[in-house]
């Protein structure tokens, strides 16, 4: 009995090592959300109607993080333009941001985090 209740102990923590390690990299996983919000913006910028991009500018604007110090005013500028129904302007801020912030955003906390 006694050798039996050590055997179940290292079950238990093996157990509890697998659910750890399983934890891990579930919490570490890339944040593919602004991504999908950009395949959005794309398709609604090839139909030609800029008043839906406003929503997308503020899911978009919620994904900024504080070391993008232009990411919430460029997001406002398109949403702007877009509630205007000014499609250029909102690309504008499309390649803006693109430029400033995209390859950062992507391997530091989007499609492509570690
Ligand atoms: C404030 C910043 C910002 C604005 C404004 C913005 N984007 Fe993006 N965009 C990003 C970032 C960051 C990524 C990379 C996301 C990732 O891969 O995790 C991206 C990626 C993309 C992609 C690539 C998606 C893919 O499949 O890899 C497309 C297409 C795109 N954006 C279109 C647009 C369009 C169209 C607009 C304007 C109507 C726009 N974006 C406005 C920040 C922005």
């Amino acid at each position: 009995m006694r050798k039996n209740a050590g055997w179940l102990a290292t079950l238990t923590a093996a157990l509890a090592v697998a659910a750890g390690l399983a934890a891990a990299p579930a919490a570490a996983a890339p944040d593919m959300s602004l991504k999908d919000t950009m395949k959005k913006m794309q398709a609604q910028v090839l139909n030609g109607d800029a008043k839906p991009l406003v929503g997308m500018f503020d899911a978009t604007k919620v994904k900024g993080k504080p070391e993008f110090a232009n990411w919430n005013a460029m997001s406002d500028k398109g949403k702007a333009a877009a509630a205007k129904g000014d499609l250029d302007g909102a690309k504008a801020t499309c390649k803006e941001c693109h430029d400033a912030y995209r390859s950062d955003y992507k391997t530091k906390y989007g499609s492509r985090a570690p």
